[in-house]
């Protein structure tokens, strides 16, 4: 999976690449990140990036002819050619948001462009002209895409073959199919006491269908 950042803060990506799931994918060939400041391929002077909104108002928006040189410089082509080649997505608040399903349909997609906002975001035409999706981390409003982005990487290379220690661990995980899209049920480990609270009879029983039976009882809500 290629997954490419468009940030103003390359550098904060770095200690993802060091987590052992994304090293392992990226060990495996399965994953490929690049990095990419709007910095380095702004045309103004002094490393503008952003403006003044137009109509007035607080805040300043991340410019189009920024990102489109960037994504420009990056690709060697023109910017509205690249949403026919990847994914391009913005990452907003007002996009679809983002859960194990979406994780699933970008893994399986074309190679994905992350573009981070910053400030008030971006100018509409970045939506209209460049992106081929929007996607939102959540209801709610962060300082840039940086989290959302790493979110997305972070849930997508654990699905890369190779990326987990243990695959097992994504066949019966929430959200999965094998769990009916419901989330896992609770787990336990030593010690059987914790300061007088122990942990249900049935998992220290040795007996696995009951095992299987009460794990089946105790899964969670289906994904909204
Ligand atoms: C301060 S926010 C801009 C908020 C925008 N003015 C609004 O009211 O919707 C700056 C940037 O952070 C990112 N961002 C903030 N919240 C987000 C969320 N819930 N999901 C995805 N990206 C988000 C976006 O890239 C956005 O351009």
């Amino acid at each position: 999976m290629q997954i490419d950042v468009f940030t103003l803060f390359p550098e904060w990506f770095s200690w993802m690449a060091s987590a052992r799931h994304l090293a392992n994918a990226t060990a495996s060939d399965g994953l490929r990140m690049g990095l990419h400041s709007y910095r380095d391929h702004t045309t103004l002077s002094g490393g503008q990036v952003d403006d003044a909104p137009y109509g007035g108002g607080p805040g300043m928006v991340l410019r189009v002819d920024v990102v489109a040189a960037a994504l420009e410089g990056v690709y060697g082509m023109d910017a509205q050619a690249v949403r026919d080649e990847r994914a391009v997505v913005v990452l907003s608040p007002r996009g679809r948001t983002f859960t194990d399903a979406v994780a699933r349909e970008l893994v399986a997609g074309p190679p994905l462009t992350l573009l981070c906002g910053r400030y008030e975001g971006f100018d509409e035409r970045v939506h209209t002209l460049l992106a081929s999706d929007v996607i939102s981390l959540g209801p709610y409003v962060l300082a840039g895409g940086e989290i959302p982005a790493m979110a997305i990487i972070d849930a997508c290379a654990r699905r890369i073959p190779g990326a987990l220690g243990n695959a097992a661990s994504l066949d019966a995980e929430s959200f999965g199919a094998e769990l009916g899209g419901r989330t896992e049920h609770p787990h336990y480990t030593r010690p059987a006491d914790f300061r007088g609270h122990g942990v249900p009879d049935v998992l220290v029983s040795g007996d696995h269908g009951k095992v299987a039976r009460w794990r089946e009882e105790h899964l969670g809500p289906p994904d909204a």
